[in-house]
């Protein structure tokens, strides 16, 4: 009889009874994820619900149900204790000794039962276009690259990395503490030393195999390439442009691979400014190898996603109580937190967040009071316990290397208790990136500064022409110019935060910002007895706050948005009142180079103070 059972089915195997687990969805159909060998159904014991254990049957097609399959699942075992390979821990239902389910489903001989890994696949999360927070992202990266450089380190390979081999447990929304953050699965083709040749050779998959992959890539560098890709999209998915620009299943198409392509230089600049320019490297080597075996080693990447974003350590006897808050009410005791860190009632923000952070049942919101939490610690310092009552935070579990500093290697895990409830990774200090920031938007003052003085005469005439054509028209010009920069120098700055589209969105929006604001502000120096400070305020009020409206129908964090539109309106304001107040009476160029100098480096000054104030940001 062929194998297909039905939700609640008791299946007895090796006179243990389990029960066939039904679709996520629900419904009259079993869990069964297709794969290419074959199909994972997912079973359990116990009672269902608190006492219950889940497993993963996997129920290979015919063509791959042999005898090799025992040697193999022999061999796979001294793989099992690495952290991330836990499916290397297997039980095959070999004829003989699994005879009572065999002789009722002999087409289950030789499947393979194994723990059930929760979370979602990689591919998964990259079909939903799911952005992570940069700390997820970290832990998820830190932990393959720990996997992958773990299996490189014995001379082998998985020979099959993509996104739909890589589980997620630490984004499960069925509590996993204790667990490690990652499982990769399908490892069957394994390669090591002396192991035999597998019939099908893998050719890599869409979106993660290299050029060479076609000649079939099984051997002791086989990952080098799909585990550059697959980090690299892990480490870019924290910044939303990335997310925007994917393809489908993978975020690169294979037809573009190793070619100059939007989304590589999208993907690049996403680790360059996120994550550092070793990592963005990395990428840049691995996209451009004529070869497998010409790729950064695994262990680079993580020498350099251990520095870059911290390390996941095994920790022991840290597990807390099973979370039970539910969806909703998680979501808006973070909009309470959120709504008291606006009106400043930290240590209200603090309670609820970590209500959340200890209690949700979906992994994600916990990671995102998690984040949240360290954040305020950052900003305002740590709360004082003993003074509120209240039980401290769990400790991250990531030993963070001091600047320069590369972390140790960790320690071997006891067992397989692995702290991942807390996204325990640190980031790129944000000082640096607003020094790079003030460094961007000096020099542009400065480029445009110079670029007037050079170009007197031209000045001059642009000038004349502009006065021909009547105060207003003369004055909204010169607002639409000097917005269209300012957007420029936005879009600069923000870049690895918007897809193309968002950029030219960005750049346009500040454009009809200055549109608006010239015509209000030109109206006003056109009436009699006009007052041209106050048309400057105005221009700059009214097209900073135009802009920043547009702009702000960008971003995903509406808490934020009232904070750009709020720095915007006041630094543009602020930087065309001063722009005209101190070159009034000056000459036509001197006037002009200053007053674009101003307005560049105000509004310059505007951003770094957006980026201080409301530093979760994301758009
Ligand atoms: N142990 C497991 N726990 C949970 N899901 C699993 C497990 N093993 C496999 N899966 C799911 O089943 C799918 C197919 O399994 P896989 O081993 O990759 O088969 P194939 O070799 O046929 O691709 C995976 O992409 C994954 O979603
Ligand atoms: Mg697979």
């Amino acid at each position: 009889m062929t194998f297909a059972p039905r939700p609640g089915d008791e299946l007895t195997i090796g006179g243990v009874s389990y029960r066939v687990e039904g679709a996520p969805t629900g419904g009259m159909f079993a869990y069964a994820q297709e794969g290419r060998q074959g199909i994972v159904y997912k079973l359990s014991t116990g009672v269902a619900g608190a006492g219950s254990t889940a497993y993963a049957l996997k129920r290979y097609d015919e063509p791959f149900r042999t005898q090799q399959l025992v040697a193999l699942t022999q061999r796979l075992a001294g793989f099992a204790s690495s952290p991330g390979l836990v499916v290397c821990r297997r039980v095959l239902l070999t004829p003989g000794t699994f005879d009572d389910i065999l002789v009722l489903h002999p087409d289950l001989s030789y499947s393979a039962l194994m723990d059930w890994v929760e979370g979602p696949t990689w591919m998964e999360r990259v079909v939903a276009r799911k952005p992570l927070n940069d700390d997820q992202s970290g832990v998820i990266a830190s932990a393959v690259a720990t996997t992958l450089a773990a299996v490189a380190k014995r001379g082998a390979a998985h020979c099959d990395v993509s996104g739909q081999n890589l589980l997620l447990p630490v984004l499960a929304a069925r509590a996993t503490n204790g667990r490690y953050p990652i499982e990769i699965v399908d490892v069957e083709q394994i390669y090591a030393e002396g192991w035999p040749k597998p019939d099908l050779i893998p050719r890599g998959l869409p979106g993660y195999a290299h050029r060479d992959s076609a000649k079939g890539q099984w051997g002791p560098g086989a990952d080098r390439f799909a585990g550059a890709l697959l980090l690299s999209e892990v480490l870019g998915w924290c910044v939303p442009g990335v997310c925007a620009a994917a393809d489908d299943e993978s975020y690169f198409n294979q037809r573009e691979i190793q070619q100059a392509c939007d989304r590589f230089r999208i993907l690049y600049s996403a680790l360059e400014s996120r994550w550092g320019k070793p990592l963005a490297g990395l990428l840049d080597a691995a996209w451009r190898s004529p070869s497998l075996a010409g790729c950064p080693a695994l262990e680079e990447w993580r020498r350099e996603i251990v520095a870059a974003a911290g390390e996941v350590t095994p920790s022991v006897g840290t597990r807390s109580e099973p979370p039970t808050m539910k969806v909703g009410e998680a979501q808006a005791l973070l909009a309470d937190a959120e709504a008291a860190v606006q009106d400043g009632d930290i240590p209200a923000a603090r309670q609820s967040y970590r209500l959340v952070a200890n209690h949700a049942s979906e992994g994600e919101l916990r990671g995102s009071a998690q984040f949240r939490l360290r954040e305020i610690e950052r900003h305002y310092g740590a709360a004082d316990e003993a003074a509120t009552g209240r039980s401290p935070e769990p400790r991250s579990t990531v030993r963070v290397p001091a600047a320069g500093q590369r972390a140790p290697t960790p320690p071997r895990p006891a067992s397989t208790a692995w702290e991942s409830t807390a996204f325990p990774v640190s980031r790129p200090p944000r000082d640096t990136r607003l020094q790079r920031l003030a460094g961007i938007v000096l020099g542009a003052g400065l480029a445009l500064l110079g670029a007037l003085f050079a170009s007197g005469d031209l000045v001059v005439r642009v000038e004349d022409q502009l006065h021909s054509l009547g105060r207003v028209a003369h004055w909204t010009t010169i607002s639409v110019l000097m917005s269209a920069i300012l957007g420029l120098v936005q879009t600069w700055v923000f870049r690895p935060r918007l897809s193309i589209p968002g950029r030219f969105r960005f750049g346009i929006a500040a454009a009809i910002g200055g549109l608006v604001g010239g015509l209000v502000g030109g109206l006003v120096v056109a009436a009699p007895s006009a007052e041209q400070t106050l048309a400057a305020a105005l221009t700059g009020a009214v097209g900073g706050a135009t802009a920043a409206y547009l702009q702000a129908m960008a971003f995903r964090e509406p808490g934020a948005r009232h904070h750009w539109i709020a720095w915007m309106a006041v630094t543009w304001l602020v930087s065309w009142y001063l722009a005209v107040m101190l070159t009034t009476g000056l000459q036509t160029i001197p006037a002009t180079a200053l007053a674009a100098g101003i307005i560049t480096a105000g509004v310059g000054v505007g951003i770094a103070a957006f980026l201080y104030s409301a530093r979760h940001v994301e758009f």
